[in-house]
C-alpha cells in the first residue's frame, strides 16, 4: 500500500479544484491511500482583499516572514507518506505567504523530511523564480522535488493583470464588464489537470520518481515562456528594494507603512503598465543574440534540478 497526503491553500477553491483532478485516478485506488489536508492560518487573510491589505501583505510575504499557521492533524502527522501533492499558489513572485509560514512548522520538518514531492501550481503566470525559492525551502527540509506541474491564465500579461485585480477585490471569478475573459485559470484547463493523474499514479505503484517530471512534460505539465522569466527574474531584483525600503522606513499596522505600501502600489501600477512593455520590446531585441540562452533557460525552469 502506497500513502498520498494532498497539502495545499487556497482562498478561492482554484487550486482545490485543480488538485482534486489532479488525484481524481487516486482516490479510489485499491493500493493507494490519500489524506488531505487544507493549510490554515491562525489569523486568516482576507478574501476577497482591500487594496490596504492586498499590497501590505507585500512585504512579508517577499521576505517570507512566517506567521502562525493552524496545526496538523496527528493522524497525518504520525504517517509516513510515499508522496506528498504540495499544492501552493505565487504571492508577489514568491510561495504565498500562507505556505511559507507552514513550511517554517516543526509539522512541515516532520511530513517532509526524506519524502517525495510534487508541487502544484496555480497563479496567474509568474512562478518561475517562486519555484526556485520552493526548489530551496525543499531541500532545507531534506524532501526530494520530483515532479512539478504549473497551470497559469494564458491571456496576455495585462488582460490577465485587469482580470485577477477584479477577482482578487471582489472575490467573483466572473468576466469583468462583460467583455473580458474569466480571470485565473481557465475552466477547461482545471478540468484536464486530470490527465496528470494516471502518470503519477504509475511513478507511485512503481515507485521510482525519477522520470517522472520527463512524463509530466510530455503531459504539458509546465510552459516556460522566455519574456515571462525575464519579467520575473527583473521584478524579483526590484521587489527586494522595494521590501527593503518599506521595512526599513516603517513599523508594522503604523500610518507610515500604509503610506509606503501606497507608493508601493503606484510604483507597481508604473511598473506593469509604463515598465514591462519598454521592457519587452527591449527582450524583442536580444532574443536571437540570447537565444542559446533562453534555451538553456527553457529547459532548466521546466525542471525539478536546483542549480
Ligand atoms: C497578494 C497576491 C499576490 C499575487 N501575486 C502573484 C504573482 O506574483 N504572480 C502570479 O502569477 N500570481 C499572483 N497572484 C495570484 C495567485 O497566485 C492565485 O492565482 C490567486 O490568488 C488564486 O489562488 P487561490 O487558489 O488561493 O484562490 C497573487 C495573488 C495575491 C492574493
Amino acid at each position: 500500500m502506497k500513502h498520498v497526503l494532498v497539502l495545499h491553500y487556497s482562498q478561492s477553491g482554484q487550486l482545490t479544484e485543480i488538485l482534486n483532478n489532479v488525484v481524481s485516478d487516486m482516490v479510489n485506488h485499491t493500493e493507494l491511500t490519500i489524506d488531505y489536508h487544507k493549510i490554515e492560518m491562525e489569523t486568516p487573510f482576507p478574501f476577497p482583499w482591500s487594496k490596504e491589505e492586498f499590497y501590505g501583505v507585500f512585504p512579508d510575504t517577499y521576505k517570507q516572514n512566517a506567521r502562525p499557521v493552524k496545526a496538523v492533524p496527528k493522524h497525518i502527522l504520525e504517517k509516513k507518506y510515499d508522496l506528498i501533492i504540495f499544492g501552493y499558489q505565487v504571492w508577489y513572485l514568491t510561495p504565498s505567504l500562507p505556505t511559507t509560514s507552514f513550511l517554517n512548522t516543526d509539522d512541515a520538518k516532520k511530513l517532509f523530511n526524506n519524502t517525495n514531492v510534487v508541487t502544484v501550481i496555480g497563479c496567474r503566470n509568474l512562478w518561475m523564480m517562486a519555484q526556485e525559492k520552493m526548489k530551496h525551502k525543499l531541500k532545507a527540509l531534506q524532501a526530494n522535488l520530483v515532479g512539478n506541474i504549473a497551470l497559469v491564465d494564458n491571456h496576455i500579461n495585462h488582460i490577465s493583470v485587469i482580470t485577477i485585480a477584479q477577482w482578487m477585490f471582489s472575490g467573483k471569478k466572473e468576466r469583468f464588464l462583460g467583455i473580458f475573459p474569466k480571470p485565473g485559470v481557465a475552466q477547461k484547463d482545471i478540468d484536464n489537470a486530470s490527465r496528470f493523474s494516471p502518470t503519477i499514479v504509475k511513478h507511485i505503484l512503481k515507485n521510482d520518481f525519477s522520470t517522472l517530471q520527463n512524463s509530466l512534460l510530455e503531459k504539458k505539465a509546465v510552459t516556460v515562456k522566455p519574456f515571462l522569466v525575464t519579467m520575473d527574474t527583473r521584478g524579483n531584483v526590484i521587489f527586494s528594494k522595494w521590501a527593503q525600503i518599506i521595512t526599513s522606513k516603517s513599523e508594522k499596522n503604523t500610518p507610515k507603512r500604509v503610506f509606503w505600501v501606497k507608493i508601493f502600489n503606484y510604483y507597481l501600477l508604473f511598473a506593469i503598465w509604463i515598465i514591462s512593455p519598454i521592457v519587452f520590446i527591449l527582450f524583442l531585441f536580444t532574443y536571437l543574440p540570447l537565444y542559446g540562452k533562453i534555451k538553456k533557460d527553457k529547459k532548466y525552469y521546466s525542471s525539478v534540478v536546483l542549480k
